[in-house]
């Protein structure tokens, strides 16, 4: 059978990322190979985002351009298949396999692994949808049979701790389309790492909608906290970088903060968001912290460990933010001082308790707060760079770079770094002295001295940024 050609288009957080590979995986055996064009593709999957903007409207869109290419393939005799998967197919399932004939099979995130069963059956009965939670046995355990570690694709891999959130924050979809809070099991992470490291990976990012509520079940048969897993994990001979994406202010737990004092792999830089420095506004986002109660979390990071850098996202215009509310975010972030940070304009998510508010933000408001916001943390992040300059910082080499002779990798911050190098360091962690800045990259030479602590501790003159700008 000649290899068939799979697509697939992925939007949104790193997840899907995740999810796009674990769906590769599991139609591998199928006879599927990844392609990157949609127009000659046996098989084409849109991974949707549901999290902001017009995200279905961006799926139809797509789905008419789909439509033609299918019609294309069936001029020319053979079939195209399209699958609507992600947090939209699990939103709009039913109302998608209304609205576009051109899909066969519309797949929530929960049943990826039921793929090649789904596409037999759109073959048999012309459509197919599944977009079911798991069910809750007798003790109200959820299984999760579909999180299994993906195929080592190099030395950087993503494995799911936990997926979906019991926080309810007023403007998020994630609860709904992602359900209930699930940990896995300790064991299973522990033996997808390991065959991970196995086949070469160094490094492994913990992902999940909410990493720090992790409680899942340990060895000795009870919960551990996320920072126990870390540490179970760090012992894993060959994975020499942890890193974990993404937390909530509230579940910052003293086992985590341990684990940064303690844990070499465990890397410097937190993402950690807060959405907002107003006090007013996080109550009504239902964060359920304060601006000092964050304040007071990243000064229990950084007493643990003084090189930490933080990332954030941030929504302005969230409905009934004043002048006064933004100002309060823009001082909170002068007080912090971001590494790098992300910021969006509040988009009304069907369904969530937001959306029913008034007192929407004009979007002329909304489009200048976020414009200042942006302009801050983009001069904190290039200060944050700056630092980097003339010293000699770890490098985890991960692949060839853009130019002859490159070779890339990342710095603890997660900054790409290139040097000029033979392939044999890819996969190797390298002290390299910095030399020049491009935008967000950095360039050096490898150095034979071992990397210095970096400077990065809070109040540092050069990296604070004052508010309001
Ligand atoms: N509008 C704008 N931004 C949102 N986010 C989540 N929901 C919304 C929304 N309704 C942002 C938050 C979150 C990030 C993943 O997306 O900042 O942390
Ligand atoms: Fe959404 Fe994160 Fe809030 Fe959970 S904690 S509801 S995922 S914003």
């Amino acid at each position: 059978m000649p290899p068939r050609k799979l697509h697939i288009k992925s939007y949104g957080c790193q997840m899907n990322v995740y999810d796009a590979q674990r769906m590769a995986d599991a139609l591998a055996p199928e006879g599927y190979v990844e392609t990157a064009s949609a127009e000659d593709a046996d098989l084409v999957i849109l991974n949707t985002c549901h999290i902001r903007e017009k995200a279905s409207e961006k799926v139809y869109s797509e789905l008419g351009r789909l439509r033609a290419a299918k019609d294309q393939a069936a001029r020319d005799g053979r079939g195209m298949s399209v699958v609507v998967a992600g947090c939209v197919a699990q939103a709009e399932g039913e109302e998608i396999i209304r609205r576009a004939p051109v899909v066969d099979v519309v797949v929530g995130p929960q049943s990826y692994h039921h793929l090649p069963e789904l596409l037999a059956r759109a073959k048999a009965a012309g459509r197919a949808l599944e977009t079911e939670f798991p069910v809750a046995d007798k003790f109200g355990f959820l299984p999760q049979p579909s999180r299994q570690a993906i195929r080592a694709r190099g030395i950087s891999a993503f494995v799911t701790v936990q997926e979906g959130c019991d926080k309810f924050c007023t403007f998020c979809v994630v609860p709904y389309t992602r359900g209930a809070e699930v940990s896995r099991p300790v064991a299973k992470i522990a033996e997808d790492v390991q065959r991970l490291a196995d086949n070469g990976v160094r490094e492994i990012t913990l992902i999940g909608q909410n990493v720090n509520a992790y409680h899942g079940e340990g060895p000795d048969g009870r919960p551990w906290p996320f920072g126990k897993l870390l540490y179970r994990l760090a012992e894993i001979p060959g994975i020499v970088r942890l890193r974990y994406s993404t937390s909530h202010p509230r579940d910052v737990e003293d086992s985590l903060i341990d684990a940064h004092r303690h844990l070499d792999a465990l890397m410097p830089f937190v993402h950690l968001p807060v959405q907002s420095g107003s006090d007013r506004i996080l109550a009504a986002m239902n964060r359920r912290h304060s601006a000092s109660d964050y304040r007071r979390v990243i000064d229990r990071f950084r007493h643990a460990r003084q090189d930490i850098a933080f990332s954030s996202d941030f929504i302005v215009g969230f409905p009934g933010e004043t002048e006064e509310d933004f100002a309060a975010t823009l001082a909170l972030v002068g007080q912090i001082g971001y590494a790098a940070a992300y910021s969006f304009k509040y988009s009304p998510r069907p369904g969530t308790p937001a959306a029913e508010l008034r007192e929407a933000v004009s979007t002329a408001d909304m489009d200048a707060r976020l414009e200042r916001l942006q302009k801050l943390i983009d001069s904190q992040q290039s200060a944050f760079n700056r630092t980097a300059l003339g010293r000699t910082i770890d490098v985890l080499f991960e692949r060839a770079g853009r130019k002859p002779g490159q070779i890339a990798g990342r710095t603890p911050y997660l900054q790409p770094a290139h040097v000029e190098a033979s392939d044999a360091i890819i996969g190797q962690v390298l002290p390299v002295t910095v030399a020049s800045l491009e935008r967000y990259s950095l360039f050096g030479t490898l150095a034979s001295i071992p990397a210095s602590p970096a400077p990065l501790a809070p109040g540092e003159a050069q990296f604070q940024t004052t508010a309001g700008v």
